[in-house]
């Protein structure tokens, strides 16, 4: 048994020289060192020996077994300061991993679009606050309590007289009480009303708002800024229309319609066979309005207008569902 013991010395040092990773040498301990290895087979025999040499074959057989794990210790020391197997592969020629760069949202993209042509027209930016007191989104803007438009259920009320703006009008009403006219702003942001999401619909969406009050300002220049506004941002060619219409806070109102842009006005599914598609509301501002921020109905007039960001943006990039704005997949935000 001393002469296995002395050949398992040797075969693990012969071996032990040619283990050159962290791998083989793990292999090499459990062959030798493990619960079944070789010096545990040697071990259990250790029992049969005549109680004479056992002593000594013990000896021997412990000596070994702390040598064999110093041994793998140092080993596995000398590996660990080694170039290891993955640098030693590096491969300075091939082509590095290119950092994906964000971009802008497309919805920026189009209020940032937006917001420029009405700087060059002269128009400041405002913004106001998403979560809104109901004076601000209603009452001062001539809504009453009573109105649909104050119905619980087509808003979300965070309590009594707090609520999620439903439109960005409320910052026409927070300008004109910081600022005496002349004003000419625009208001891009967030506005909440609980709707069920379809292809046409969110609980969030956005708005923009304009604001031009002066002494002298008609319905003409609102006609002329909208118009310019459309031939800006959609074509040069692009017809528009005024339809009478209601909105508490101006008066009087119309809606804004653009020639449908993929018939022209002669009607398609598109734009479900009338020709034009319904773009914003706008009005000259209620003198109502103008007596709930203090500024003089006789002297001042105004006009606003207020729309929806996803349409336009949809109708220009031809993006057929308004859910993809928010879903945030990469594949499609990364085509604008
Ligand atoms: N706030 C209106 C809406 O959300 C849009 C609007 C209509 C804004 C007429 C205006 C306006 O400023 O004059 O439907």
């Amino acid at each position: 048994m001393l002469e296995e013991l002395d050949s398992l010395e040797k075969a693990f040092r012969e071996r032990l020289g040619t283990a050159g990773s962290a791998a083989a040498l793990e292999q090499l301990r459990v062959e030798f060192l493990g619960r079944k290895g070789k010096l545990a087979e040697i071990m259990k025999r250790l029992a049969g020996v005549s109680p004479a040499e056992r002593p000594g074959v013990g000896k021997r057989a412990n000596e070994i077994k702390q040598w064999l794990e110093t041994a793998v210790r140092e080993r596995a020391a000398a590996l660990a300061g080694a170039p290891s197997e993955a640098r030693s592969t590096f491969d300075p020629t091939l082509p590095g991993v290119r950092p994906r760069l964000g971009r802008r949202h497309v919805i920026q993209s189009a209020i940032e679009e937006m917001v420029d042509i009405f700087q060059r027209l002269g128009f400041d930016v405002a913004y106001g606050p998403e979560v809104e007191d109901s004076w601000h989104n209603f009452e001062a803007l001539n809504i009453p309590a009573d109105h649909p438009a104050a119905d619980p259920n087509n808003s979300f009320f965070i309590d009594d007289t707090t609520i999620l703006r439903t439109q960005t009008s409320p910052v026409q009403v927070r300008v004109m009480e910081k600022q005496p006219p002349p004003i000419r702003v625009v208001v891009p942001g967030r506005t909440y009303r609980p709707d069920t999401v379809d292809a046409s619909h969110s609980f969030m969406f956005h708005q923009l708002e304009g604001l031009m009050v002066d002494e002298g300002v008609t319905f003409a220049h609102l006609k002329a800024v909208l118009q310019i506004f459309v031939r800006e941002y959609f074509s040069p060619e692009t017809r528009i229309r005024l339809r009478p219409h209601f909105f508490p806070f101006t008066e009087p109102s119309a809606e804004l319609d653009i020639a449908c842009s993929i018939c022209s006005g002669s009607g398609c599914p598109a734009c479900g066979q009338k020709g034009w598609m319904e773009v914003m509301g706008c009005g000259m501002v209620d003198p109502n309005v103008f007596q709930s921020v203090g500024i003089d109905p006789e002297k001042y007039t105004g006009f606003a207008f207020g729309f929806g960001i996803e349409r336009p943006a949809m109708l220009k990039h031809a993006i057929h569902d308004l859910r993809l704005f928010f879903e945030n997949d990469v594949r499609f935000l990364a085509q604008f």
